[in-house]
């Protein structure tokens, strides 16, 4: 197995390791989300020291809507607890709860360039997508990883479960660490890499034939939210890009064909899965079939989770306890390492 320079495999889990990773509440939570994200954490509370927050000052850099914010973190909120994350194995918090972030990322801004900071892939992806639809581009928006460099490193965190999407972020982190050790000359934060269990991380696929799923696609019918209906995800499956069908045994599939089987990977059983590649292979699939077992396969892996998810957010005394304990043990370890960051800065006054 090739190791890639920032993702490890489950060789070196190390107990004491500090851990953190974070979602923005910008949208409903998808399937990608879940098997992809929440899951790996899920894994790891046990053995690792985790922090896992809601980066509601990152959804401001692209979403500044108040009227979904409320709605949208409880939401996460909930399918963090719902999808097995334990406030007693890990820490869980609101992002904006923790004043030692935005303090921390103010002295952090001292230290990061304009340069490297524009030339980060993601910024320019946005900067393209911002002015498509002619919105300016905000201060928060370049300085966006800076943030997300000090989410990380407030803990002193060693390992961060992300998507492979977020490796430039994860790369610029460790560069302002090592960057204000030595400007400081003392090792306060040791140096994060990207985490995931697997050996190459999900990828989940989207219903509408190309790409993955995505928050933020324009199309709502390509990804399939925790939170729909199971008339809902019924009618997606149904709905799933298909072509016209194999002509030939073992025909090459069509990457909305693969879609489709690598979703019957994630929620259905081996035999089902086996059932149909061989049918494919023999030019003998109907695809109304494939579908209807996805969808009903679909339906029994979210719509358990749904209907915790529910429970949980009429809880909100349940949920209140859960950011208000998580938010003051974010609040003790952060202010720790800030006052050590202050101290190598040089401010101690009188
Ligand atoms: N940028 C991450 C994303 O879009 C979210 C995030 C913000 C994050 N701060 C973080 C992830 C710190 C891990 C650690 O998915």
């Amino acid at each position: 197995m090739e190791q890639s320079a920032y993702f490890c495999g489950m060789k070196t889990l190390d107990k004491k390791e500090i851990v953190v990773s974070g979602s923005r509440p910008t949208g409903l939570i998808h399937l990608g989300n879940y098997l992809g994200a929440i899951n790996n954490y899920v894994k790891m509370q046990d053995d690792f020291q985790s922090y896992f927050f809601i980066a509601d000052y990152h959804s401001l850099t692209t979403h500044y809507d108040a009227r979904n914010l409320p709605q949208l973190t409880n939401e996460v909120l909930a399918t963090y607890l719902a999808c097995g994350l334990d406030p007693e194995k890990c820490t869980i918090y609101i992002q904006s709860h923790i004043p030692q972030i935005p303090e921390l990322y103010l002295l952090f801004n001292m230290i990061a360039y304009k340069g490297e900071l524009e030339k980060i892939p993601t910024f320019k992806d946005k900067v393209r997508s911002q002015e498509q639809s002619g919105k300016s581009i905000s201060a928060g928006l370049l300085t966006y990883p800076v943030l997300m460099a000090v989410d990380i490193i407030i803990h002193r965190a060693v390992k961060v479960p992300v998507g492979k999407d977020q490796e430039s972020h994860i790369e610029m982190a460790r560069t302002l660490a090592n960057r204000f050790n030595n400007l400081f000359g003392e090792k306060l934060f040791p140096e994060p890499y990207g985490f995931n269990f697997g050996e190459e991380l999900l990828k989940i696929p989207s219903l509408d034939g190309t790409g993955k799923m995505s928050k933020s696609a324009e199309n709502p019918n390509s990804a399939i939210y925790m939170m729909d209906t199971d008339a809902q995800i019924r009618k997606k499956i149904m709905k799933a890009k298909t072509d016209l069908g194999p002509t030939e045994p073992n025909q090459q599939r069509p990457e909305e064909i693969n879609n489709l089987f690598d979703l019957l990977r994630l929620v259905s059983t081996p035999d089902t899965l086996a059932h149909f590649d061989e049918q494919y292979n023999n030019c003998t699939i109907r695809y109304g079939d494939l579908k209807k077992q996805l969808a009903e396969d679909m339906v029994n892996t979210v719509a358990p989770i749904r209907n915790r998810i529910e429970d949980i957010m009429r809880d909100t005394t349940y949920l209140h306890r859960v950011i208000t304990e998580g938010g003051e043990k974010a609040r003790a370890s952060a202010a720790a390492t800030l006052n050590e960051a202050k101290r190598m800065i040089g401010m101690r006054y009188v």
